[in-house]
């Protein structure tokens, strides 16, 4: 195409620009000027954990910039096949669909518009501005976007989640049983009852985001269930229980960015633990049926099995065995929360002194009073007996405790922060220093009715001691 050519379209384009800047919209967008950082960061990390604390900061002030502006703007995402817009300048007539978040192509940014523009006139207002500041062009020589080719939704910040606090974690320590003895004091309440665990605004349900949208959080509290129903009688503190959010970076930083919310961790002894991993996805059941019927495996039925946790020592399953660490995540928790807002608890400390530790769980968190004598705590989702093969053999109990060393030092840490907040869990120190496992409690290793999984899913009344 020769230059004059281009110039003759573009004129042409720009005047079908004009007619579309005449709404409202175009001509406040123009007066608008956000200093905000537009466009970059993106506002999605698909699959990308590094760096999520500066990605996540820097889109966060991107978003208080356009929603704390004295003319108060709106803030936005939009995703667009960057390629696909460029080419239309040069053939506007060319027709596609809009990106998804699965197009390789698809650029989502975060956008900032006055508030009388809508979702439906910001997308092509927005991008048109953003696409000519990119290609040193005037606004006025940009080809019409079609709104449908833009994907658009609103954005709004963490904190706008009304969440008291989350149990975060750690998968297989007792989480369970704390979620459910927690639903059962009075001025407290759970988004999903007093089992089920939330996905649907952390995890896969954060959908990689690195803001929340307003349709994720419209979606997740409308899934919300509360255990009373009258608001007079209703339980003041709401908690929302995802046992992986500690091994999910972008879910806990996100938690780290809901200044009011606060967060309770679980840990338990590295080799329990591991155990207790491995015999949910690796080990080979002799009746694997019957152990999915139980809650003891979780693999699926054609995948490579391990007769013996030996097996963890062996390089093939090193990736897996490294998964499974804690320690690189809680470093980085201990980091981003204070203990003002994280509360570490050991599972021996619930073990050994439930009432004790469930009482100042519930004061910590805000709670006027603890658990009524009369309730009793109960132990959920738990397995007394040999899980594997690993309490018959010492030498590979010492050979994966080596495995753990890291895991160990860093619990100890973690619970003697806690030790200095005004919680010192000695019973959980001493079996962290020692490197004590349920190997050596025989209490464990004797099969119990109790001790398989239960029907009802409530578990066993828990010993007070
Ligand atoms: C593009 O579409 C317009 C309106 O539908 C039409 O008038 C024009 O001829 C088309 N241009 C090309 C190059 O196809
Ligand atoms: C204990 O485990 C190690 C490592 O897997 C293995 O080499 C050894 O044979 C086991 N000992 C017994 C008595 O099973």
């Amino acid at each position: 195409m020769r230059p004059g050519d281009r110039a003759m379209r573009g004129f042409a384009l720009g005047f079908a620009l004009l007619q579309l800047t005449d709404s409202d919209c175009g001509t406040l967008f123009k007066d608008f000027g956000p200093p905000c950082l537009v466009g970059l960061p993106a506002t999605w990390r698909p699959g990308k954990h590094e760096n999520v604390k500066d990605h996540m900061r820097s889109t966060r002030n991107a978003l208080r910039c356009c929603l704390e502006l004295p003319v108060l703007g709106r803030a936005w995402e939009l995703g667009f096949a960057m390629s696909h817009l460029l080419r239309r300048v040069d053939e506007p007539n060319a027709s596609a669909s809009g990106p998804t978040a699965r197009s390789a192509a698809a650029v989502f940014g975060l956008f900032c518009g006055p508030k009388a523009c809508g979702p439906s006139e910001i997308g092509p207002v927005a991008l048109t501005h953003f696409l000519a500041e990119q290609m040193q062009v005037s606004a006025t020589a940009m080809p019409p976007l079609p709104g449908h080719e833009i994907a658009v939704t609103e954005l709004v910040d963490w904190s706008s989640i009304p969440l008291h606090f989350v149990i975060a974690g750690a998968e297989r320590c007792a989480t369970s049983s704390l979620h459910y003895n927690l639903y059962h004091h009075p001025e407290i309440d759970f988004t999903l009852g007093p089992t089920a665990e939330d996905y649907s605004i952390f995890m896969q349900g954060q959908r990689n985001k690195l803001v929340p949208t307003r349709a994720q959080v419209e979606n997740h509290v409308a899934q919300r269930s509360t255990k009373n129903q009258q608001p007079s009688m209703g339980a003041s503190i709401m908690g929302l229980k995802n046992p992986v959010i500690v091994t999910y970076p972008l879910s806990y930083h996100a938690i780290a960015e809901m200044r009011s919310t606060k967060m309770i961790l679980v840990l338990c002894d590295p080799l329990r633990r591991l155990e207790k991993l491995f015999m949910f996805w690796q080990f080979c059941h002799h009746d694997l049926q019957d152990a999915w019927r139980r809650g003891d495996a979780a693999r699926p039925k054609q995948e490579r099995c391990y007769s013996s946790i030996g097996a963890l020592l062996t390089w093939e399953l090193q990736p897996w065995l490294r998964a499974q660490f804690l320690a690189p995540h809680l470093k980085v928790i201990l980091e981003i929360f204070s203990t003002r807002r994280l509360l570490i608890l050991h599972q021996a400390s619930l073990r050994r002194t439930p009432r004790e530790t469930y009482d100042h769980a519930a004061r910590w968190l805000g709670a006027r009073s603890g658990f009524s004598a009369a309730y009793r705590f109960r132990r959920r989702q738990y397995r007394l007996g040999h899980r594997t093969d690993l309490c018959h053999n010492v030498s590979l109990q010492e050979a994966l405790k080596r495995r753990l060393v890291l895991e160990y030092g860093t619990f100890l840490w973690a619970i003697s922060l806690q030790a200095g907040a005004g919680f010192p869990q000695r019973e959980a120190q001493a079996e962290l220093e020692e490197h004590r496992s349920r190997c050596d409690d025989p209490e464990e290793l004797v099969p119990g009715e109790c001790g398989l999984y239960d029907e009802d899913d409530t578990g066993c009344p828990q010993r007070e001691g």
